[in-house]
């Protein structure tokens, strides 16, 4: 089920080399101000039967983080959050969903109007085909579940929001650039955030993360291991400058 509080209103450094971000607050945070800000955060569930889904171990804690600190620098925030208990942010503005089909729906329908869209959701890359309506019950045997492919919404952007900066995640247990480079791509995403979730104390449900920027045309940038939160500063320190220097659309469309 998808609920809001309110209605979405008005409103990367790099060198040639890898570079590790190590301090926060070395950039002019006011560039987000009155910026409309997108975020999606934590997992979708897919139900297999009234009592049961498929999801994923995400908590909520990055995309949660990033909206915080999106807020507070003055932009005008929404968060579109799958199922999980942590307290919206202040100044942020919140819907929650609980499918990929209904996170799709959130996002899309505010996309056009965003500046800035962040997907540090988990969203389930498929569902079951057929959501029994009652409770599958054990003693009929083991059920075989077919599954259907979500959408990609990260993916479906461009199309929507051309003039947005686009930013994925992804959550991965072998490090890979190209494979980073071949996701960026294939989103159409100007920055993709990469973790290495095999890392125990970082990632999924853990209070730090350490994570690796892509994007084309700049050189990774590296933020080491730290609280989520600092990690969202360094993260808003990166695309606050991209989006300074995107200017007009056009200039947005050719980033
Ligand atoms: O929530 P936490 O416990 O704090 O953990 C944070 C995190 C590990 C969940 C987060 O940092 C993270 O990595 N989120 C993305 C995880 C993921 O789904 O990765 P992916 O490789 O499956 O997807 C890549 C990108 O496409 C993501 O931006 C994702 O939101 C998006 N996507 C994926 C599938 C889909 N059907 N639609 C999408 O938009």
């Amino acid at each position: 089920m998808q609920t809001e509080s309110t209605p979405f209103s008005g409103a990367a450094t790099e060198d040639d080399t890898s570079r590790s971000t190590g301090s926060r607050g070395d950039f002019p945070s006011s560039v987000l101000a009155g910026r409309r800000v997108l975020i999606s955060a934590g997992p979708t569930h897919e139900p297999i039967d009234p009592v049961r889904f498929l999801g994923n171990r995400s908590s909520g804690k990055m995309g949660f983080a990033l909206a915080a600190e999106a807020a507070a620098r003055g932009a005008d925030t929404f968060l579109v959050s799958g199922p999980v208990s942590l307290q919206t942010p202040r100044g942020v503005t919140r819907t929650d969903v609980t499918t990929a089909l209904e996170m799709r729906d959130a996002i899309q329908a505010r996309a056009a109007r965003a500046d800035l869209i962040i997907m540090a959701a988990a969203v389930a890359d498929f569902r079951p085909l057929i959501v029994s309506q009652s409770k599958i019950k054990k003693e009929q045997g083991i059920p075989r579940i077919e599954l259907t492919a979500n959408p990609d919404i990260l993916a479906s952007l461009p199309a929507i929001a051309p003039g947005a900066l686009r930013v994925g995640f992804a959550a991965e247990t072998e490090a890979s650039e190209a494979e980073a480079y071949a996701k960026l791509e294939r989103k159409g995403a100007h920055f993709l955030v990469w973790n290495d979730v095999s890392q125990r104390g970082i990632g999924f449900g853990a209070d730090d993360n350490d994570v690796t920027v892509y994007s084309n045309g700049r050189a990774p940038v590296r933020i080491d291991r730290r609280p989520k939160e600092d990690v969202a500063s360094l993260l808003l320190d990166l695309f606050g400058e991209a989006l300074q220097s995107f200017g007009t659309d056009i200039a947005r469309a050719a980033y």
